[in-house]
């Protein structure tokens, strides 16, 4: 029987400078896609995957991050006072259970490899998920949960992969592919951020990884690789070369790049269309500009 999948690591101690000014004071992944905060999708997604302890690689200036986790019994006592308790169902949903989050730090931004083996001494010998807040994903099941069923078939290592343009590759890690067997292809090689015409293929990875232990124990004796940081998928790629399984997985659903501005400008309009006591407003707005720029060409 293989070990269920019930942790998960939210390496979040990268610097954020795409996002600079704002993330001088402000953690990127508290910035608000509507009203939620990045960590909170990836949160919500996680826990409807089956995850039970959340451990977040944080870094100097994250502070604020660990603050939206408290709870605030001032703020719910007053929104029962006053009777508003739909808002206070929205804050409530958000609780935590006490002891289910942990908070480790990274010293310094050596890379994603490095921020994930950081916390090998709360992972041990299981399997575990990797997910980046930074990569929203919209999915009528969400994201993990689709890779834990696809996983409890396969066992190895999983990554979540999607096509992009060729010119967009020396952006992502690129998978090496042989057999594909439906939403799954298994994973020969792997190259992170190739130049155009290295890529092995257009199928590249995205931030949610399903990964066994053995990975921790790569990330070990990793030197640093692509853009002089430890590289998570140099160590899977390892997997590969010990002749244990990786595969890719083509999820179903919409992802956005919320670590580059427009990625998140795309999501902000997408999820404020999503909801229904914004969507007239905002797509009367979005027709009206677009009849602006149409008659300014
Ligand atoms: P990014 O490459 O997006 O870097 O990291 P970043 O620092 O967050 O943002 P920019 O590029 O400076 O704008 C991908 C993920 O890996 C984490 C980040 O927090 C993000 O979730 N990361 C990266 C770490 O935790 N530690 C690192 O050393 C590097």
């Amino acid at each position: 029987m293989r070990k269920k999948v019930t942790k998960a690591i939210f390496p979040v101690a990268g610097m954020g400078t795409r996002f600079l000014p704002a993330t001088k004071s402000v953690p990127k992944e508290i910035m608000t896609l509507v009203d939620r905060p990045l960590v909170q999708y990836a949160i919500d997604e996680a826990r409807a995957a089956g995850i039970k302890e959340f451990i977040f690689v944080t870094s100097r200036g994250k502070g604020a991050l660990e603050d939206y986790f408290d709870h605030a019994p001032q703020l719910e006592q007053e929104l029962r006072k006053k009777g508003k308790l739909e808002l206070l169902k929205t804050l409530e949903d958000t609780n935590m259970d006490s002891g289910a989050i942990a908070y480790i730090r990274q010293h310094k931004a050596l890379g994603l490899g490095h921020a994930v083996w950081c916390a090998r001494r709360l992972i041990g010998n299981e399997p575990f998920a990797v997910m980046l807040p930074d990569d929203v994903i919209a999915a009528d099941k969400p994201c993990l949960k689709q890779m834990i069923e696809a996983y409890e078939e396969t066992g190895g290592s999983m990554v979540a992969a999607m096509e992009v343009e060729p010119a967009r590759a020396s952006s992502y890690g690129i998978l090496d592919t042989s057999e594909e067997q439906g939403d799954l292809v298994k994973v020969k090689g792997m190259v992170e951020k190739p130049a155009a015409d290295k890529a092995p293929s257009n199928l590249a990875v995205i931030g949610r990884y399903i990964l066994a232990p053995t990975v921790l124990k790569n990330l070990n004796k990793l030197k640093s690789g692509s853009g002089g940081e430890i590289q998570l998928t140099d160590a899977i790629a390892q997997e590969i070369e010990q002749e244990r399984d990786v595969y890719g997985f083509r999820f179903r659903g919409q992802r956005f790049d919320c670590g580059s501005k427009a990625g998140f400008l795309q999501a902000t309009v997408a999820f404020g269309l999503a909801r229904e006591e914004l969507r007239d407003d905002l797509s009367a707005y979005l027709q009206s500009i677009a009849q602006v720029d149409r008659a300014a060409q």
